[in-house]
């Protein structure tokens, strides 16, 4: 059975078709939507590189269901920057050397950035690692995520 679905992603609506009602959102919007600036880690909501803002909160795209996402207005890495302008955590994370490899880099800054919406980060770096502890860094660039968070915030 084909379920139909609308997301409204980076501010535009994607009516997509759905063969399999098990989809999770990340291979909706990697395989189905063609950003694969969200990252597959784990796939079982361990890692956060999947981390996605959906109704402007963050959760691990790899554990929703797409099926249950109708209608929702979700926001990858894709759609932070404006034209070549890069969004001030973007930036941050750059000035602030918050990566290596940079694969679990577009989850944290989403993540950070759901962070700063919720209105619990500030510049107190253990409340940041606190609210990050779902975003792992296998390089462990956790100090300078942690300033990038706080440069990013300002
Ligand atoms: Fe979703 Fe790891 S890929 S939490």
């Amino acid at each position: 059975m084909t379920l139909s679905i609308s997301l409204i992603v980076n501010g535009e609506q994607k009516d997509i078709a759905l063969e399999d009602p098990r989809a999770t959102l990340l291979d909706v919007l990697r395989d189905r939507v063609g950003l694969t600036g969200t990252k597959k880690g784990c796939d079982r909501g361990q890692c956060g590189a999947c981390t996605v803002l959906v109704d402007g909160r963050r959760i691990n795209s790899c554990l929703a269901l797409a099926a249950s996402q109708d209608g929702a207005e979700v926001t990858t890495i894709e759609g932070l920057a404006t034209g070549d302008d890069l969004h001030p955590l973007q930036a941050a994370f750059i000035e602030a050397d918050g990566f290596q490899c940079g694969y679990c880099t577009p989850g944290q800054i989403m993540s950070a950035l759901g962070l700063i919406r919720e209105g619990l980060a500030d510049n107190d770096p253990e409340r940041i690692r606190e609210g990050m502890s779902g975003n792992i860094c296998r390089c462990a660039a956790y100090q300078g995520i942690t300033e990038a968070v706080i440069k990013g915030h300002k």
